[in-house]
């Protein structure tokens, strides 16, 4: 090995260590950078409808491969959670339901460090399940079947006026 050599290396070494130092694990998280979904993934339509049946099966697969990290409720608050430099995500945030259903998939496909792909490790249709369930954590799914019950704001009591009747269907 010539001097050249060496000194590229060392200087390689060197460039390679301020980059790492200057991306500390505090920024990691404000330096993450949103999904890159691809578009004709945002087009595809969840070809699972919810069901009572599916969603239980999807919470059962929920619990066995997901909440280690993003935690029972979803929260992202898993026991694995901890040791991960990025937080998992929380399913339970509203600002999903601006999310379409195959981006959500999506992400569940391909996964994006420290989050594993499940790709061909669930099936399509066991991704698209999960899709609805980690809906219920958010939003309640909106089937058929589903009795929309009005939602009542704790902090701001509903004037008299407003009551609801059950029964009455959302625009939905
Ligand atoms: C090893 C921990 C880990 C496991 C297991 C894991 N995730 Fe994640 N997940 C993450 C992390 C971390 C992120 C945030 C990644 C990012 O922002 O780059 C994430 C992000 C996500 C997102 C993106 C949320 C958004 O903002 O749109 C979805 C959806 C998701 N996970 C679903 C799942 C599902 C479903 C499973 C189980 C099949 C699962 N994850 C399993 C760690 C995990």
């Amino acid at each position: 090995m010539n001097a050249t050599r060496l000194t590229i290396i060392f200087a390689l070494n060197a460039f390679l260590f301020c980059t790492a130092a200057s991306v500390g694990t505090d920024s990691m998280q404000e330096k993450r950078k949103p999904w890159r979904v691809p578009k004709r993934a945002l087009r595809m339509k969840n070809p699972v409808k919810p069901s009572v049946k599916g969603l239980a099966l999807s919470k059962k697969l929920y619990m066995k491969e997901c909440a280690s990290c993003h935690g029972k409720d979803g929260k992202g608050k898993g026991s694995a959670a901890k040791g991960l430099e990025v937080k998992p995500a929380d399913h339970t945030n509203p600002d999903m339901n601006k999310e379409v259903d195959g981006s959500i998939f999506w992400k569940i496909r391909i996964g994006r460090q420290p989050m594993p792909s499940f790709r061909g490790k669930l099936k399509k249709e066991q991704m698209w399940g999960l899709v609805n369930y980690i809906r219920t954590l958010h939003k309640k799914p909106a089937t058929s079947k589903d009795k929309k019950k009005p939602k009542v704001d704790k902090k701001k009591p509903a004037s008299k006026g407003e009551k609801k009747k059950p029964g009455t269907k959302g625009s939905n």
